[in-house]
């Protein structure tokens, strides 16, 4: 069983290695490479993320891992190759994509994420669950990202593998990404050993917000000081920086993020109809009842003094059901 992890994680290093040539010096990448640079992916970030092609014929990696004596039985049960339906042989599992190499923690290539080029579905294939690979323990980009959480005791969370290249290149050192699926309790644990705070920088849609919602009492009950910073409606790191540019970003977005609090009271408000006096009342019931999740009375005058001057609402009425609602919580 070791050889055979060893024939796999020796496999994954030469194929990231074979789908970067391909990107980089073959006829093959020369879409994928125009797609990247429309995206913003100069050469440097290129290397950096190790980033390749999987042309679209059915047994180029196949062909290249025959050559080289991998048993391609062995590579199917890596991810790298799939089982023929009839039984009679192997073919690439990726085709057609572009190639990020997803490192483990002791900076090794253990599987891949493939994007479509342009629309399509699935957008992202990523590797199968294997011997070396579990979607709810790997954290993109943590070895690369670990030397500045480290220093900084911070890290940003993303959504996307390209939200996490782009605000690198933006300058944001510390940032990380799950891989598509919801962040699990194994990542809040191997999050909190590595930092004290974590900024949750999801997608401004709908999905985003709510993935952070789901995030935030994780993240706390694995001992993280949690920050939200929130982007425009629509938009994610990836495209603010596309659009605005990454000073922008780094000063709008990165390093203003708000508390959860706060962040929980704009999600809050969003479901209710604030012109209306029921949606008014409805609101402030919800916001009482999430500033008296905060420990300190000092914290929750704070925001409630806000709340009373935002709605012209008095400020004893606020804290008398904050009270309760505390009170009720402990
Ligand atoms: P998004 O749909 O927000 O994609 O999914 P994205 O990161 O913005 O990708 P681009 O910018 O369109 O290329 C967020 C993350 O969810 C996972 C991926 O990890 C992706 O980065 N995902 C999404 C998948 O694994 N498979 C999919 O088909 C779609
Ligand atoms: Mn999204
Ligand atoms: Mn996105
Ligand atoms: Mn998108
Ligand atoms: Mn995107």
């Amino acid at each position: 069983a070791d050889a055979d992890r060893n024939a796999i994680l020796e496999a994954h290093e030469l194929t990231a290695k074979f789908y970067h040539y391909l990107l980089n010096n073959t006829q093959y990448g020369t879409e994928a490479k125009e797609y990247l640079r429309g995206r913003g992916f100069g050469d440097k970030l290129i290397n950096q993320f190790m980033i390749g092609y999987a042309p679209t014929q059915w047994d180029t990696l196949s062909n290249f891992l025959s050559a080289r004596k991998y048993d391609p039985s062995l590579m199917e049960k890596g991810g790298l190759l799939s089982a023929k339906s009839d039984g009679s042989g192997y073919v690439d599992r990726f085709r057609g994509r572009i190639m990020f190499p997803i490192w483990d923690r002791d900076g090794k290539v253990t599987a891949f994420a493939g994007r479509i080029i342009g629309e399509g579905q699935p957008k992202y294939l990523n590797s199968p669950e294997t011997m070396l690979f579990t979607k709810s323990r790997t954290i993109y980009n943590l070895h690369h990202a670990r030397p500045a959480i480290r220093k900084s005791k911070q890290v940003v969370l993303f959504e996307g593998y390209m939200d996490v290249i782009k605000s690198w290149s933006a300058g944001v050192k510390n940032g990380i990404a799950t891989m598509g699926t919801a962040l699990t309790e194994e990542h809040c644990t191997i999050l909190a050993r590595q930092a004290e705070e974590i900024v949750v920088c999801y997608d401004g849609d709908d999905a985003g917000q709510a993935a952070a919602m789901k995030s935030i009492p994780m993240l706390e009950g694995a001992g993280l000081r949690v920050m939200v910073s929130m982007l425009p409606k629509g938009k994610d790191p990836d495209e603010y920086i596309t659009e605005y540019g990454p000073d922008a970003y780094l000063r709008e977005v990165i390093d203003q993020p708000a508390t959860t609090t706060k962040f929980k009271l704009i999600y809050s408000r969003k479901n209710h109809i604030l012109l209306k006096e029921e949606g008014r009342k409805n609101y402030l019931l919800e916001a009482a009842g999430i500033v008296a999740e905060l420990d300190s009375a000092i914290e929750r005058e704070v925001y409630l003094q806000e709340l009373s001057r935002e709605f012209n609402f008095p400020l004893e009425v606020l804290k008398q059901d904050c009270h309760i609602k505390h009170q009720e919580l402990q």
